[in-house]
């Protein structure tokens, strides 16, 4: 196969990058293979932080965001707070190729994916109401926040198509309306025809804070790698939202430059992201960046 870069998030990106891949392989487009690479993490219910049994707000009700970008042309879509959809993900893809607009929240939202066609259906799994329950009792703050917010982001990278997505059912027991930085262009995704692309995944509130993934991509922009772009946008992060204990946002961003190099960079230890270099994927594993 002809020069091709796929990267994505976490353990369970894996899954997505391996169906993205096969999709490639059969031919298909970079969008539709990262649509159905971000749908398999999406569909499965065993991912409680990623559409079908992610873990509700503190109502009870689970609600995704998603966002899908492509640099050519610099088109974007994107849903949040979407309830009773199990692929965001494709929803935000309609939204992108339908409307003018580049996000839909909310009933807003679940009314122009049932005009779309897509079934409606329920989105909390049995496991994930049963720790709600279990949640209801004490309605303690999340103690493990670092693994309440694991989006599946991906980009997929060819010389000549640079496209870029994430999924999420956000910070569990989150307040009900609550929007992080998946569907926001800037902030969760970024990606630009003449530098490249960008995709974060972490604390969500803390990433929209810092416009994280457009700051990656200017910082490609102005000539740093790949990798010190991650490197720098995510130091920004911790130097701006450190709190007073010392400990800085959870937050980790991949990058992948036009010219096809890559960069990967964490405020934890032990960030894993997937990589595909279109010969054979391999699981990468990011240390925390020192702070300053
Ligand atoms: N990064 C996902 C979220 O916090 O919503």
């Amino acid at each position: 196969m002809n020069r091709i870069l796929l990267t994505a998030t976490w353990n369970f990106g894996r899954l997505a990058v391996e169906r993205a891949f096969n999709m490639l392989e059969l031919g298909a487009s970079a969008l539709d293979a990262l649509e159905t690479g971000i749908n398999a993490v999406e569909m499965d219910e065993s991912v409680q932080s990623v559409g079908y049994g992610g873990l509700p707000n503190r109502a009870g009700y689970v609600e995704l965001d998603a966002a899908i970008m492509d640099a050519r042309g610099h088109r974007s879509g994107a849903v949040a707070a979407l309830r009773g959809f199990r692929r965001p993900i494709s929803v935000a893809r309609r939204v992108m190729e339908v409307l003018p607009h580049a996000l839909l929240v909310g009933e807003g939202a679940a009314e122009f994916a049932r005009e779309q066609g897509f079934e409606e259906e329920e989105t909390l799994s049995p496991e994930a109401s049963e720790q709600w329950l279990q949640w209801r009792e004490t309605q303690a703050p999340p103690a493990d926040v670092e693994d309440s917010h694991d989006t599946v982001g991906m980009i997929i990278w060819t010389p000549d198509t640079i496209v870029v997505g994430c999924s999420t059912s956000g910070l569990k027991w989150k307040y009900p309306g609550r929007v992080g930085d998946s569907p926001i262009v800037g902030a969760g995704l970024y990606a630009d025809e003449e530098v490249g692309a960008a995709v974060a995944t972490g604390n969500g509130d803390e990433i929209s804070r810092v416009a994280l993934c457009s700051r990656v991509v200017f910082l490609m922009e102005r000539g740093m790698s790949a990798q010190e772009a991650c490197d720098e946008a995510i130091r920004y992060l911790m130097r701006k939202r450190t709190d007073s204990s010392g400990t800085p946002p959870h937050a980790a961003v991949l990058a992948v430059r036009a010219d096809g190099s890559f960069g990967v960079s964490a405020s934890y230890a032990k960030f894993p992201y997937a990589l595909h270099d279109g010969q054979s994927l391999t699981m990468g594993e990011r240390e925390a960046l020192e702070p300053e």
